[in-house]
């Protein structure tokens, strides 16, 4: 909050934060936790030096489970350093044994499969009633004295069914100190001397079902970086793809470990069932569904057409070929677990010209008949998704009549903006709604397939609306190569996992805390989130790829914008480094390869940009210093080659190739065959005789000596805090000179007034001077006055003493869109806390109904403007949300001090495939901004009120304009709030 500038006067220059968030504490399940690594004298003891459990399998139980079960036994071996065993046995034979072994037993088992299980079961040793007949459910406690002549516990870990047997022991596993990550980022497992649980009947852990049905994952985009990697590590297939099982066995355990069930593979140049004939049965072994992408219908690659298809991939045309070879996937995948694509697109993932909403109908009634008839199940029983991705919706709006069995996998716009809620009546189909989200993308307006790039506020924010509109039946991300993307990825499961974690806006933040603690060590979790949650916030500004347009978006001379945004990325890669050189060096190179690296590559990015911005606008001024930030820019250039040599280099290459994805000098949506450096401008020629000193003014475009009069923007009490005015003053040529900046009046204080600068080595070539006025002593100035002092606003008609609310400075009131003055209940608006590009998001909750017009929970700002206005205007900043109920689109009202309220639609309706227009400028800035003028405002006490009408728009900040706005990027008339 700005504290008051006006000294000795009783004016709060306030915005009162009245909004409150919901009131439940986050919880996780992750948080409640029966393990503990020291003796209490209560517990049952799992593991010690040299004692690690034996891990009992029933010979019944599902194969993928006997395998889970030695990944468990492996990682005690990792914690305890002493692996355990796994006995495969059934009761008898496990009572027997038990009498042999001196060891902690574990038994690991699916309830109604597992005779093991079920005989404790049976025998009251354990309860699974909270689980059984469940989808992927899991419980684990200690049976105590759990058969004659075993006196002591054994631990039960229950599962509902495979997966749920599978996630209880990769829970187990994540406790006692092995990360889902230890393998694709190399998280250090915690070593341990001792595992105990508690020992009672309460001591109950149970999780599952989840929020959603099928959860999981899409490789993709998947060249350079890990074709290239896989290349180097494993063997390729005999097609050329490294996408064998040996690879896939990694993705699987991973999603398991991280409790999602579905994949889509690799498919640029892979073809998943052929690659390796292992793949298929090794998804299936391991309890992951596979799936195929938007565009390769039944169970078939797109790269397998080529090969097999006979004549084209067109239904109109060649039915009957097109016909053979999807009948092939589905009798080819007909034992394996498989959700299938259904429907059709045009060859290659583009709209198809001949393709129709009837013949779409034909075609997914007659892969359903093929499915039922190949698998020899009812329609009911196999898992089927038609995506609704790019111009498909377009067949859809249009009216077609697909059975309910098939889930609508809606999608995003590709840059994390869900297009489409389920409503009317597809809320209530037998196969439900799905939603299929990027993380990365090819394509236009930029791709962003690089590193991560990804606001976890921002991924609540979607997804929690896309289940509470009800889409639970799938969630699919796009990771891209997956490296990069590991945080985003961990947090879209997570939720995808447990919904109800995450009711509170707050959780993304206290999620990325335990998530930090958990792979980087509890000292490091609070900085970890914080740094992650600024990295989102600065990435949310702009993407690396879009970067390279011009005039570069971040304003060179405005509000310092582009400067000080840079100052956000140096700040957050000292704080950054300081935690990697704080960690214990088993930890750093995880942290290098999911925090440090992107901060460290972020940044340089954003220093070459900057640099090139400023070094411009420092060349017009003949400031020599822009020849140094030439150099600054070639520097930040090699240095980003040289960032991603180091990533290569950790442990011996283990991620070699990774990263490799070109990211500079972007001119079209398809990535630059080689990074290039933008066109630097240097100072060449020498300055006239007597000319070595420039002097330029903050917010100004010409400097001295070509402009004898400079003008700072007004010095104001209510500028907020952090906003600074000054003058830097500067050498045009090589040299040295001494400098002296006074005053005429007193009120005034200049720092750095006296100096000398030089070019000689060691020297500094610039000086910036700050200027500030002490207002008790200052003149009351109404408007910005000319010389002879520094233009100072210092107004006569001040806000009443109880006034509280924004207040203007140079000509614009700038208001975070949570700092509403009206004391309302989360019922009515939702803050999400650090989304977006500045402070917050204030949306309606998701569960909220369209609202009329200037009716329903209004957000009230209360703002005093000086300025007589003619014509002012208000700016409205919202997130990029599309209009994903199409029937009712993202709309808001907002009147002036109670005048007739306006309703605004921002985003146009397009054709139900098509983006909107306005999309492109929206996605890369990552808001709509809408302008609406006001008229007439006369100076004084105002009321803005603002009405959201739908839930699925986020409203983010709002700048009044009574003449003195400039351009910028994120509308700052307030730099800091
Ligand atoms: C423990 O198990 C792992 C994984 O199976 C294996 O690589 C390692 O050699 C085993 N350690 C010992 C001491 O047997
Ligand atoms: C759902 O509603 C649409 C539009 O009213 C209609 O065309 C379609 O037949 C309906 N579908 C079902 C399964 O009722
Ligand atoms: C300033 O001196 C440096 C180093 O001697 C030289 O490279 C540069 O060209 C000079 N700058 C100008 C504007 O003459």
């Amino acid at each position: 909050m700005a504290p008051s500038r006006l000294l000795g006067i009783a004016i709060t220059a306030v915005a009162t934060l009245f909004l409150s968030s919901p009131g439940d504490a986050y919880k996780t399940q992750q948080s409640t936790s029966i393990f503990s690594f020291s003796p209490d004298g209560t517990g049952l003891q799992l593991g010690g030096p040299s004692l690690a459990p034996e891990i009992r399998v029933s010979p019944e139980d599902f194969p993928g489970v006997i395998r889970v079960a030695n990944d468990l036994a492996a990682d005690f071996g990792k914690v305890l350093g002493v692996n355990g065993t796994v006995v495969v046995a059934d009761w008898s034979a496990a009572i027997s044994s038990s009498q042999k072994t001196t060891r902690p037993i574990i038994i690991v088992g699916t309830a109604g499969k597992s005779t093991l299980i079920d005989n404790l079961v049976a025998t009251k040793k354990v309860d699974v009633s909270a689980v059984a007949n469940k989808w992927e459910a899991f419980t684990y406690q200690v049976a105590q004295a759990p058969w004659a002549g075993k006196e002591d516990g054994v631990f039960v870990i229950a599962g509902s069914d495979l997966r749920g047997t599978v996630f209880g022991a990769y829970d187990v596993a994540e406790r006692i100190g092995v990360s889902p990550w230890y393998w694709w980022a190399d998280v250090p497992p915690t070593k341990r001397q001792a595992i105990w649980v508690q020992n009672s009947p309460e001591a109950r852990h149970t999780e599952g079902p989840p929020s959603v049905k099928y959860r999981g994952i899409f490789l993709n985009d998947e060249s350079p970086g890990l074709t290239s990697w896989g290349h180097a590590k494993f063997k390729d297939s005999k097609y050329g793809s490294p996408f064998i099982t040996d690879f896939y066995k990694r993705i699987f355990e991973l999603v398991l470990r991280l409790k999602g069930n579905y994949v889509w593979p690799a498919m640029w140049s892979s073809m998943f069932y052929l690659d390796d004939e292992n793949n298929g049965p090794t998804a299936t072994l391991y309890g992951i569904f596979m799936g195929t992408s938007h565009h390769e219908p039944m169970a078939r690659a797109d790269k397998e057409q080529g090969r097999f298809l006979k004549g084209s991939w067109d239904w109109k045309s060649n039915k009957a070929g097109v016909q053979t070879f999807m009948q092939e996937g589905a009798t080819r995948s007909r034992n394996w677990s498989t959700i299938y694509t259904l429907g059709m697109r045009g060859s290659g993932d583009a709209a198809s010209a001949t393709l129709t909403s009837a013949s779409l109908v034909e075609i997914i009634k007659w892969q359903q008949s093929t499915l039922t008839k190949a698998l020899g199940k009812p329609l009911s029983e196999i898992p089927q998704t038609w995506v609704m991705y790019k111009e498909v919706p377009g067949y859809w709006q249009k009216g077609m009549d697909v059975s309910d069995d098939v889930t609508l996998l809606w999608s995003d716009d590709n840059r994390g903006n869900i297009r489409r809620v389920p409503v009317a009546n597809e809320t209530n189909r037998r196969g439900g709604s799905g939603i299929y989200y990027h993380f990365d993308y090819v394509g236009s307006p930029r791709n962003y397939k690089w590193i991560n790039t990804i606001q976890l506020q921002k991924t609540w924010e979607q997804m929690t609306l896309a289940y509470d509109r009800g889409i639970r039946n799938i969630w699919l991300a796009n990771v891209g190569d997956l490296k990069a993307l590991e945080l985003p990825t961990a947090h879209f499961m997570a939720l995808a996992w447990d919904r109800s974690s995450f009711d509170d806006p707050g959780s993304t933040t206290e999620w990325l805390t335990d998530w930090s603690g958990r792979q980087f060590g509890e000292a490091a979790a609070a900085a970890t989130s914080s740094i992650m949650t600024t990295y989102g916030k600065l990435t949310a500004r702009m993407k690396y790829e879009d970067l390279s347009n011009t005039p570069f978006a971040f304003n060179a001379v405005n509000y310092d914008e582009a400067e000080l945004n840079y100052k956000e990325w140096t700040d957050l890669l000292t704080k950054t480094q300081a935690v990697y050189d704080g960690l214990p060096s088993a930890t750093q190179n995880a942290f290098f390869e999911v925090v440090l690296h992107p901060v460290l590559a972020g940044k340089t990015v954003y220093e070459i940009y900057t640099k090139v911005a400023l070094g411009a606008k420092y060349a017009n001024e003949h400031r020599i210093s822009a020849n140094q930030f030439a150099k600054d820019v070639q520097s930040a250039f090699a240095a980003d080659s040289a960032i991603t040599k180091r990533f290569h280099s950790i442990l011996d290459g283990r991620w070699n190739h990774l990263m490799d994805q070109t990211h500079i000098g972007y001119n079209n949506w398809q990535e630059p065959s080689s990074n290039s450096l933008p066109r630097l401008t240097t100072v060449t020629t020498a300055a006239a005789k007597d000319t070595l000193m420039g002097v330029t003014a903050q917010g100004s475009t010409s400097a001295f000596p070509a402009t004898a009069k400079l003008s700072l923007p007004a010095l104001s009490p209510f500028t907020a805090p952090g906003e600074q005015r000054w003058l830097d003053v500067y050498l045009r040529d090589n040299g040295t000179l001494s400098y002296k900046i006074t005053s005429s009046v007193s009120f005034i204080t200049i720092t750095d007034a006296q100096k000398t600068i030089s070019s000689t080595a060691g020297g500094t070539t610039d000086s910036r001077a700050l200027i500030t006025a002490d207002w008790a002593a200052a003149p009351r100035a109404p408007h910005p006055q000319p010389s002879p002092h520094p233009p100072l606003e210092n107004p006569t008609a001040l806000p009443p003493a109880d006034f509280k609310g924004h207040i203007e400075a140079s000509g614009v009131v700038s208001i975070e869109a949570e700092h509403s003055s009206q004391s309302l209940s989360s019922k009515d608006y939702t803050i999400i806390p650090t989304y977006g590009r500045t402070l917050s998001g204030v949306r309606l909750p998701t569960a909220s109904a369209s609202q009329s017009p200037a009716k329903g929970p209004v957000l009230v700002y209360p703002f005093f403007t000086f300025t007589n206005a003619a014509s002012a205007s208000l700016t409205f900043y919202l997130s990029p949300s599309e209009n994903a109920n199409p029937s009712s689109p993202n709309r808001y009202s907002f009147s002036i001090d109670n005048g007739t309220a306006t309703t605004v639609q921002p985003v146009p309706l397009g054709n139900a495939g098509d983006e909107p227009a306005g999309w492109s400028q929206a996605v890369i800035e990552n808001a709509y901004v809408k302008k609406a003028t006001l008229g007439k405002l006369a100076p004084g006490r105002h009321e803005l009120r603002v009405w959201l009408l739908e839930p699925t728009m986020v409203l983010t900040k709002l700048v009044v304009d009574v003449g003195g706005l400039k351009t910028s990027l994120m509308g700052r008339g307030r730099v800091f709030w």
